[in-house]
């Protein structure tokens, strides 16, 4: 059964990319460039420790009004009150965010604060948003998010064991600055995952129900890219021309997805994430081949696009094959990683997969999997078999 896809699409790109080694140095004329003078640093106590965060304050001189080092992984809604409190304290009109996702979407969320005001829980939902947010200049220290071109942020409600999720085109960082010297310090097992993490955007803006000719080219270039450096990144992290195809890839997944969505992996990935602290590209990488399986039956025509990008022998590969083909590849792939294959060894305790099942039918990015889902049954199959 084929599903149909959709005739009429937006795509927006509108995120201002700097791409190259020590482009961080550009940074001030970033800001100055905005029409901003008083840049503020968000960023966590890793990257601060690295260093990373000071190359970025030193670039910025005299236009650095501030730091906020303490961003925890998935962000939290306390965090973004007390990062915007001090950032309006110090007369911020520009955020500088440098770290992996969970940075950037906390800034994010800052940006929507200190413009709006009020609670950033009143602000979760899709396209509330009516004016552009306070200016934003992303500096990536990992490779897998793409959150510095993607209209998403995810943060998690301590309280309530559950992420919330914000869609606005508003939050769209307006600018970029890709510096493969800044990912070179991340450990293996990081690169691996949140590299992982890159290939599942750009295989689930293939197979969701709003994909397009742009966002297949986007994505298939990515899934190729990340094919070929990642293994290096893993191997050599010093390796700064695979570091930065691998931060490219990255963004370009992040560019497909913002356009054509995620689907059923990141909505269980999200669950798991809340639920139980699974590291969000670990759980995508595990969840991968299972949902390709899931899926195939409605989408094979898609995976045969991702097969060609693997870069897998397509002599033998059609529609009715490829989702088979593809899923044992990413197994393969991941194996040699060196990344976790079963949920079972990523900390997710068994008799917890049934209320996971249920949590992640109420996900947003379910309405976008190509084949419809409205039993959690079907979810706990899954789960159980990553399990
Ligand atoms: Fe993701």
């Amino acid at each position: 059964m084929a599903y149909d896809r959709e005739l009429a699409f937006i795509y927006r790109n509108p995120t201002r990319l700097i791409y190259g080694e020590n482009t961080v140095n550009e940074v001030e004329q970033e800001v100055t460039g905005l029409g901003c003078s008083r840049a503020f640093v968000v960023t966590d106590e890793g990257v601060a420790a690295a260093g990373l965060a000071q190359r970025v304050e030193k670039a910025l001189g005299k236009r650095h009004v501030g730091t906020f080092d303490r961003c925890i992984q998935d962000s939290s809604l306390q965090i973004i009150r007390e990062a915007s409190d001090i950032a309006r304290s110090k007369g911020a009109d520009v955020l500088v965010s440098v770290g992996g996702g969970s940075v950037i979407d906390t800034t994010k969320g800052m940006a929507i604060v200190l413009k709006e005001g009020g609670k950033i829980e009143d602000f979760a939902g899709m396209q509330s948003l009516t004016r552009p947010q306070t200016p934003h200049i992303v500096i990536p220290t990992t490779a897998g998010t793409g959150s510095e071109v993607t209209y998403f942020a995810v943060i998690k409600d301590q309280d309530h064991s559950r992420k919330l999720e914000f869609s606005e085109d508003h939050i769209i960082p307006n600018v970029g600055i890709l510096d493969p010297t800044l990912t070179v310090g991340l450990p293996p097992m990081l690169t691996a995952t949140t590299g992982m993490d890159a290939f599942c955007h750009a295989l689930e803006s293939i197979h969701t129900t709003q994909s397009s000719p742009m966002t297949d080219a986007m994505a298939m270039r990515a899934i190729e890219m990340v094919m070929a450096y990642l293994p290096q990144c893993v191997e050599n992290g010093k390796d700064l021309f695979a570091r930065g195809q691998q931060l490219l890839a990255s963004t370009m997944a992040g560019i497909a997805f913002c356009n054509a969505q995620v689907a059923l992996v990141h909505a269980m990935a999200h669950t798991l994430g809340g639920l139980f602290g699974v590291p969000h590209g670990l759980a995508n990488s595990i969840l991968l081949p299972h949902v390709v399986r899931f899926n195939m039956d409605v989408c094979g025509d898609r995976y045969v696009l991702v097969a060609r990008a693997m870069g897998l022998d397509m002599k033998e590969i059609d529609a009715e094959n490829a989702g088979v083909a593809v899923a044992h590849a990413i197994s393969a792939f991941t194996a040699k990683l060196g990344i976790p294959q079963k949920l079972s060894e990523a900390g997710v305790p068994e008799d917890g997969l049934v209320n996971a099942s249920e949590v992640t039918l109420t996900q947003g990015p379910m309405v976008f999997n190509p084949k419809y889902v409205g039993d959690p049954q079907e979810i706990l199959g899954i789960y159980k078999n990553a399990w």
